[in-house]
């Protein structure tokens, strides 16, 4: 915690896709680097916030000034996220598994027959905050939409129970880049923002943050 418009307010992001053991060298993930969020975590410690970074498993530095709580699954990730309330302000955009599996505890051959994976569905980590009796005051969503990307973000937004949802079109080469094109949706409107650098949507999305925690 140090100066800065966020000084004094606590920050939770998640970052990163989750791995979901199917045995002990195999998994389900989604597509993630964790660059955005790491960004957005980045941006918010240097804007004074005091962070809380719980991250799926990224190959990424921990950016300074941060709390980083690493985990694998995605219900790893909701322990994690109970675990650092109460915050002001959480900003979900790690790439959570939509799944898991009963994971065997020795390696598949695959010379058997191939296993039929039962899939269970991962608790929703951002529903699920946003329905917390410590529900932090702003709570931000991503969608990543490959089509009718802010029809579909604008329609998460009130079925989760967010804020803000942070759409991005990953139709184009968004996954690992360092550029992304996004749309803010809020409960007032949509806006468009032209395509920035991973590193300045997080700063314009942290000013945003800032102005909206301030009231
Ligand atoms: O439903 P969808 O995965 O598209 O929603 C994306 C948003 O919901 C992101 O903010 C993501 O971090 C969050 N999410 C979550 N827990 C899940 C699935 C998504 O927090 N199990």
């Amino acid at each position: 915690a140090g100066t800065g418009p966020l000084s004094g307010k606590h920050v939770l992001v998640t970052a990163g896709p989750t791995h979901e053991p199917i045995d002990p060298v195999r998994y389900i993930a989604n597509r993630s680097s964790g660059k955005q969020g790491f960004a957005i975590a980045a941006a918010l410690a240097e804007a004074g916030a005091r962070v809380t970074l719980v991250a799926g498993p990224v190959a990424l530095p921990t950016p300074s000034g941060v709390t980083r709580i690493d985990v694998e699954t995605a219900r790893a990730m909701a322990d994690a996220v109970a675990a650092a309330l109460p915050a002001d302000a959480a900003i979900m955009v790690a790439a959570v598994a939509d799944w898991h599996v009963a994971a065997a505890a020795q390696k598949l051959k695959k010379g058997d027959a191939p296993p039929a994976l039962a899939l269970t569905p991962n608790p929703d980590i951002l529903a699920g905050l946003a329905a917390n009796q410590q529900r932090p005051r702003l709570l931000v969503g991503f969608a990543a939409e490959t089509e009718r990307v802010v029809e579909h973000a604008t329609a998460k937004r009130t079925r989760k129970g967010a804020d803000w949802i942070v759409a991005n079109d990953v139709s184009g080469d968004v996954m690992g880049g360092d550029r992304n094109t996004v749309h803010l949706v809020t409960a007032t409107g949509v806006e468009d923002w032209e395509p920035l650098p991973k590193a300045d949507v997080a700063r314009r999305l942290v000013q945003r943050i800032a102005v909206a925690l301030a009231d």
